[in-house]
C-alpha cells in the first residue's frame, strides 16, 4: 500500500514507538536497557530514535575525523528533539583492504539494511565518503527504506611538498613512473609520501569518493552544499549538526528515500557525475543504487547521457589543474549544478525538503577556471563512453578525457596476462618486446576473477616503455580502476573473462582495435577462429570455498549490472519486514 505522506507524524505512530511505547514486558526490557545507558525515560519516549551510523575506524584516514563529527550530528539532533544513537558501521578503507574494498562494498549494504531494520531506528544520519562506503551505506538505507540523510566525511586538504601542490592518487602514479625511470631520489620519495596527505578526508582529486558524494547531493540525499566541504573545515561540523537536526524533522515528515531516489533524480545525479569528471567506478556504484531505488539504469543511459553532457569542472584527473578545496572555494558542487541547472531536473525533492531547484537559488560560481563556463568546457562531452564489440558484448567503459588523444582510434598487436603477478613481472623486464602501439591486457580481474573487482585496470607500463620516454598506452581490463588513475585505459570488460567473456578468448598478437567516437572495441580475429578458441575454452575454479567470498562469488552480478547480489535486487522479493516480536 502507498505511504500516506499528507500528515505529519504523530509520536505513537513512530517506528520506534513498537520497541518503547506498549505497557508490556519486551517494552519494559527495551526501554529499562536505555535507563541502563543513563538515559532518562523522557529523553527518549515519544522521540525520533536516530541511528548515526558511523564507519570510522583507526584503519580508515579518510574518516579520522569522524568520532569527533558524530558528536555534532547527536548535537543536532538533540537540538531538534530527537534521541541519538550512534552506531558503529563497517569502515571500508580504500587503501589498507585486500585484495579491494570493493569486495565488501555488498557487505556494508547488508550490514547498514540489516542494523537499521533490526533496530529501533526511526530516521538514520549515514556518515562515510571513502570510495565504497557511499554506495554502501546508501545501498542499504535505500532497501531498509527509513528516512535518512548522507553526511559526506569531505575532501582532505590539498597535498604539498617542497613547493609543489599534490593530488591524491594521480602524484603518486606520476612520481612512481618517475621513480622507475630513475629521476626520484630516496629522500624525495619520503617527502612526497609525507605531503601527499596532510589531513583527515578523503582523497582531493575528483577520484571516486568526491564523484560519489556529489552523486549522493546531487540525487537530494545530502543537504545542498554538504559533498564539497573539506573534512577538517570549521563548516563541516556545521554540517553534520545540520543533518542531525534536519533528520528528525524529517521523521516527522516521513520523508522516505523513495520519494527522493526517482528516475528524474537518478538522472541528475548521473549528469552531474559526467559534468564533474566523474571516476569511472560512479558507474558500477550509480546503477548499483538506482536500481535498489526500482530504476533501471543502464549503461546505455549512462553514455547518452556523456555524450551530451559537458566536463565543467576542471579538477584533476580529467581535469588540468585544481584539487577539490578549490572547487570548495569556487563555489562547489551548488554553483556547478546551479552553472548546468538547464540539464537537471529541478523539481526533484531533496532531504532538505525544499525541490533542487530552490537549494540552488543564490548559488555562484566565484573561479570560471575551477567550474568552468559552459563555452569553454574542459572537455566538450562528458567524462565517460561506453563501448561495446566483440571483446565486450555487455560493455566497457573508457574515460576519453583522461587518455591521450591519440589513442582515440588505436590498432595494436595485444600482449596478453591472465593475472596480475605474471603482468607485473614482464612490465619490470627491461627487455620486454613493447612498443607504443602494444595494446596491454589483464584478464581475470573482473568481480569473481579478481576477485572482487580489484582497482587493477591502470595496468603499470613497461619499464621499457617509460625508458622510451613513452607515458601512456592503450591498456584493456576486465578490472576497475581508481578514479584517480589516467589514462587509455578501457576496463569493466563484461562479461569478465573468468566467467567466459571473449575477453578470455583474446591471444598475445592479436590485433586489437578502439574506435572511441564509434564506441567500438574489437578483437580483429575472424568469428570461426573465435568459435574454435571458445569451445577449447576451459572455465577456471572457484576462487573461494567458504566464506564471505564463497557467497561474493556465487551472487555477485557482472560490472554492467553494478555488481549488486541477486538475491539484494528489488525486484527479488519482499524483505521480510518487521515481525511482531
Ligand atoms: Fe579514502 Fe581515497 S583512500 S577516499
Ligand atoms: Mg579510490
Amino acid at each position: 500500500m502507498p505511504r500516506d505522506h499528507s500528515t505529519k507524524k504523530n509520536p505513537q505512530d513512530l517506528r520506534s514507538a513498537r520497541w518503547f511505547a506498549p505497557d508490556d514486558l519486551r517494552s519494559f526490557g527495551h526501554r529499562s536497557r536505555l535507563m541502563q545507558l543513563g538515559h532518562a525515560e523522557g529523553d527518549f519516549r515519544g522521540r525520533p530514535v536516530i541511528g548515526v551510523l558511523n564507519t570510522w575506524s583507526e584503519l580508515n584516514s579518510c574518516h579520522a575525523h569522524f568520532r569527533e563529527r558524530a558528536q555534532d550530528v547527536k548535537r543536532g539532533v538533540t537540538q531538534a528533539g530527537g534521541f541519538a544513537v550512534e552506531l558503529p558501521a563497517l569502515s571500508l578503507d580504500e587503501s589498507f583492504l585486500k585484495p579491494t574494498s570493493m569486495l565488501y562494498r555488498n557487505m556494508l549494504a547488508m550490514e547498514t539494511e540489516e542494523m537499521i531494520r533490526a533496530h529501533p531506528l526511526d530516521g538514520v544520519v549515514l556518515m562515510g565518503g571513502c570510495d565504497k562506503t557511499t554506495p554502501g551505506l546508501v545501498l542499504g538505507a535505500t532497501s531498509a527504506g527509513v528516512p535518512f540523510v548522507y553526511l559526506p566525511a569531505g575532501p582532505m586538504l590539498r597535498g604539498n611538498y617542497a613547493g609543489k601542490t599534490l593530488g591524491s592518487g594521480s602524484d603518486a602514479w606520476k612520481y612512481w613512473d618517475e621513480r622507475r625511470a630513475g629521476n626520484l631520489t630516496d629522500e624525495e620519495w619520503v617527502g612526497l609520501q609525507g605531503g601527499i596527505a596532510r589531513s583527515a578526508g578523503v582523497c582531493m582529486t575528483m577520484g571516486t569518493a568526491s564523484t560519489m558524494t556529489a552523486i549522493a547531493e546531487a540525487m537530494g540525499l545530502s543537504l545542498p552544499g554538504a559533498s564539497s566541504i573539506p573534512a577538517v573545515d570549521a563548516e563541516h561540523q556545521r554540517m553534520a549538526a545540520a543533518c542531525g537536526r534536519r533528520i528528525v524533522e524529517m521523521v516527522w515528515e516521513d520523508l522516505t528515500p523513495d520519494r527522493i531516489i526517482t528516475p528524474a533524480a537518478v538522472r541528475n545525479a548521473a549528469v552531474v557525475a559526467m559534468a564533474t569528471g566523474c571516476s569511472t567506478n560512479a558507474v558500477v556504484h550509480l546503477i548499483a543504487m538506482a536500481r535498489r531505488a526500482g530504476v533501471p539504469l543502464t549503461l546505455d543511459d549512462l553514455d547518452a547521457l556523456g555524450r551530451t553532457t559537458p566536463l565543467v569542472a576542471n579538477i584533476r584527473p580529467s581535469g588540468q589543474k585544481y584539487l577539490m578545496e578549490d572547487f570548495y572555494y569556487a563555489g562547489g558542487l551548488r554553483a556547478l549544478m546551479k552553472r548546468i541547472e538547464d540539464m537537471l531536473d529541478t523539481s526533484c525533492l531533496t532531504v532538505s525538503g525544499r525541490t533542487l531547484g530552490e537549494t540552488l537559488e543564490g548559488a555562484k560560481v566565484f573561479d570560471d577556471d575551477v567550474i568552468r563556463p559552459l563555452s569553454n568546457p574542459v572537455y566538450h562531452e562528458g567524462s565517460l563512453a561506453v563501448l561495446r564489440g566483440n571483446l565486450c558484448p555487455d560493455g566497457a567503459v573508457i574515460k576519453p578525457a583522461a587518455c591521450d588523444p591519440r589513442f582515440h582510434v588505436h590498432e595494436g598487436p595485444a600482449i596478453v596476462f591472465d593475472s596480475y603477478p605474471e603482468m607485473k613481472k614482464a612490465v619490470d623486464d627491461e627487455s620486454l618486446d613493447v612498443g607504443p602501439d602494444h595494446v596491454m591486457v589483464l584478464r581475470n580481474a573482473g568481480p569473481q576473477g579478481g576477485p572482487g573487482f580489484p582497482e587493477w585496470g591502470m595496468l603499470p607500463l613497461p619499464k621499457a616503455l617509460l625508458k622510451q620516454g613513452h607515458r601512456d598506452m592503450l591498456r584493456i581490463s576486465d578490472a576497475r580502476m581508481s578514479g584517480t588513475s589516467y589514462g587509455a585505459c578501457v576496463l569493466h570488460v563484461a562479461p569478465e573473462s573468468f566467467v567466459g567473456g571473449p575477453l578470455a578468448l583474446l591471444r598475445t598478437g592479436d590485433r586489437v582495435r578502439l574506435d572511441l567516437p564509434a564506441r567500438r572495441l574489437d578483437m580483429l580475429v575472424d568469428d570461426a577462429e573465435i568459435a574454435r578458441r571458445r569451445a577449447a575454452w576451459v572455465a577456471p575454479a572457484p576462487r573461494y570455498e567458504r566464506g564471505w567470498g564463497w557467497m561474493f562469488e556465487r551472487h555477485v552480478s557482472q560490472a554492467d549490472t553494478g555488481c549488486d547480489f541477486d538475491f539484494l535486487r528489488t525486484d527479488f522479493g519482499r524483505a521480510a519486514g518487521e515481525p511482531e516480536i
